[in-house]
């Protein structure tokens, strides 16, 4: 899978890139991550990439040129045939595991990371396919939010984890929260590991961590209980 990422500030991307099970990702070559400087893209002679707003009001809004320049470039260099684009924004559908999921099966994801105030309204009326927000809250700009988009959807993709790192037994399967863990010492600060899990008895085990799951949930998450139940 192809990750190509439009950013006024590539330096960040690199050192997450290069670190732990994302590096390895990359060396195996099952994920590709292509950094594009959006300010590289300006035809304005001092490489001008924002302006202020029409209509007046605070901040600056990032132009669309730059912007649908540094697009057709990565389309017509990959020959992508229906690019899905992908602007971080707080205005956007909440992402979730659901979505990760979905993403993993494309082929190429372009992310679009803003700044300022914003991006002019016309990019995103013409070549945003999907606009995602990662939570209620707002950043200075969208490039943490798509490292999270690429870590979220890489894990998920066949190869990228190993059997031990594996995502079948995790938060949000099946809407539940995943049940606690503990590894040696067997007791540590006066605390002891549950007894079941020192059993060998693999049915138990499995029933205690699901009855943990519906218990964390219930307790922490209702909205997905709820879920979980049906
Ligand atoms: N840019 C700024 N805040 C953001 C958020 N919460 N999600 C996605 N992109 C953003």
């Amino acid at each position: 899978m192809r990750f190509h990422i439009m950013t006024l500030f590539p330096e960040i991307f690199n050192s997450y890139m290069s670190e732990s099970i994302m590096k390895r990702a990359v060396e195996k070559g099952i994920i590709e991550v292509n950094i594009y400087n959006i300010r590289d893209f300006s035809t304005n002679k001092h490489k001008k990439v924002d302006d202020y707003p029409f209509g007046g009001g605070a901040g600056m809004v990032m132009t669309p040129q730059p912007i649908y320049d540094t697009y057709k470039h990565i389309v017509d260099k990959f020959n992508i045939k229906e690019p899905r684009v992908i602007y971080l924004t707080p205005k956007g559908k909440v992402h979730s595991q659901n979505i990760a999921s979905e993403m993993s099966t494309f082929k190429d994801v372009i992310l679009l990371c803003g700044h300022y105030e914003g991006i002019d309204q016309r990019i995103i009326d013409s070549i945003v396919t999907d606009e995602i927000s990662i939570g209620d809250y707002v950043l200075t700009g969208g490039e943490l939010p798509a490292l999270i988009l690429i870590d979220s959807i890489s894990r998920l993709i066949p190869g990228v984890l190993n059997q031990n790192e594996s995502f079948e037994e995790e938060s949000f399967k099946d809407n539940l929260l995943e049940y606690p863990h503990y590894t040696r010492p067997r007791e540590f600060m006066g605390i002891e590991v549950p007894e079941v899990l020192l059993s060998g008895n693999h049915k138990k085990i499995d029933e205690w961590r699901h009855e943990k799951s519906i218990e964390i949930t219930k307790e922490r998450r209702p909205d997905l209980y709820k879920k979980a139940c049906k």
